[in-house]
């Protein structure tokens, strides 16, 4: 991801035949729309779109449920020029994070001040249900601290410095725009606050690692955002994320086989975590999260 591919594809999308007219060609909001949360889109009007394989510079996404395209448009009553990612790139699929988190630079080049990142993600937090919608406080980047941060690199100081800080990534207005678009929505204790972590998948979390995820202090856990998050703030735009909780990373007891245990460290619900059930509860609340972020993109 070098300064000058990302001015080909600036280039590509506000320059010549393919140019985007001028209401759309400078967003100030980007949106990456997570896994079954590419519903979204349906909310803009003057859509134009543009497939991640005719973008300079943009890799191949391979997950089912990740359609990929660049979508610009107008959201909400107000008309706020938007860019949506429609399907992300993830470590898992082989990417290096610099590749996956290309989007998000070019979308600083094109003038976003405002990311609103959603995804999927297991509940770790027993209180959280699935299809509520977990607000992101704070994040632990166990990829980023252990060798794996999407800032690695020589700096492109164009974007930002050295080492930019994290314990301000959460913007609390737009947190608090968040609730406030919530209660419109009129859906009692869908909304929560937590803290994400990032793991690199693609394998789900064993009961231990489920354990160990919680007692680090996690609510939701998920194999996306961060590193967006990062080369976001690196960039100096705000940022607002949400997890659509879409199953339960549950917190097992031991599954010990002696028969003679007590009863509370026997296995009490044996449910594997699949990637259609976590298909299915984006769907259920497709409709809710659209509107949510329509609401509060009317705000912002
Ligand atoms: Cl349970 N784990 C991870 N790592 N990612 C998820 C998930 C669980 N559910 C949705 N995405």
């Amino acid at each position: 991801a070098t300064l000058k591919d990302l001015n080909t594809a600036l280039a590509f999308l506000t320059t010549g035949e393919s140019a985007l007219p001028a209401n759309l060609a400078k967003p100030s909001v980007g949106i990456v729309c997570g896994s079954g949360l590419g519903g979204l889109v349906n909310t803009l009007r003057n859509k134009v779109e543009f497939s991640y394989t005719a973008i300079p510079g943009f890799v191949n996404s391979t997950v089912e449920g990740h359609a990929g395209k660049l979508v610009f448009g107008l959201l909400g009553d107000n008309d706020v020029p938007t860019v949506c990612m429609v399907g992300r790139f993830h470590y898992y699929e082989g990417f290096a994070l610099n590749q996956t988190t290309y989007p998000i630079r070019l979308m600083s080049l094109l003038g976003v001040q405002n990311l609103i990142v959603t995804n999927a993600a297991g509940g770790l937090n027993p209180a959280f249900q699935i299809g509520d919608v977990c607000v992101i406080e704070d994040h632990i980047n166990l990829p980023g601290m252990t060798g794996n941060n999407p800032l690695i690199g020589p700096n492109m100081p164009e974007f930002g410095p050295r080492f930019p800080p994290m314990s301000d990534a959460y913007c609390p207005r737009l947190r608090r725009l968040t609730y406030e678009a919530a209660k419109k929505l009129n859906v009692p204790k869908f909304l929560h606050e937590g803290v994400y972590v990032f793991v690199s998948g693609p394998s789900y979390e064993s009961k231990a690692e489920c354990r160990f995820l919680r007692q680090i202090g996690a609510d939701v856990v998920g194999m996306s955002t961060i590193p967006e998050v990062v080369v976001a703030r690196h960039c100096g735009i705000k940022v607002l994320g949400l997890s659509l909780v879409t199953n339960r990373a549950v917190i097992h007891k031991d599954a010990r086989s002696d028969p003679d245990a007590a009863p509370e460290v026997r296995p009490f619900e044996e449910k594997i975590a699949s990637h259609q059930e976590v298909l299915e509860a984006a769907d259920a609340r497709a409709k809710d999260l659209q509107l949510l972020v329509k609401y509060l993109v009317e705000m912002i």
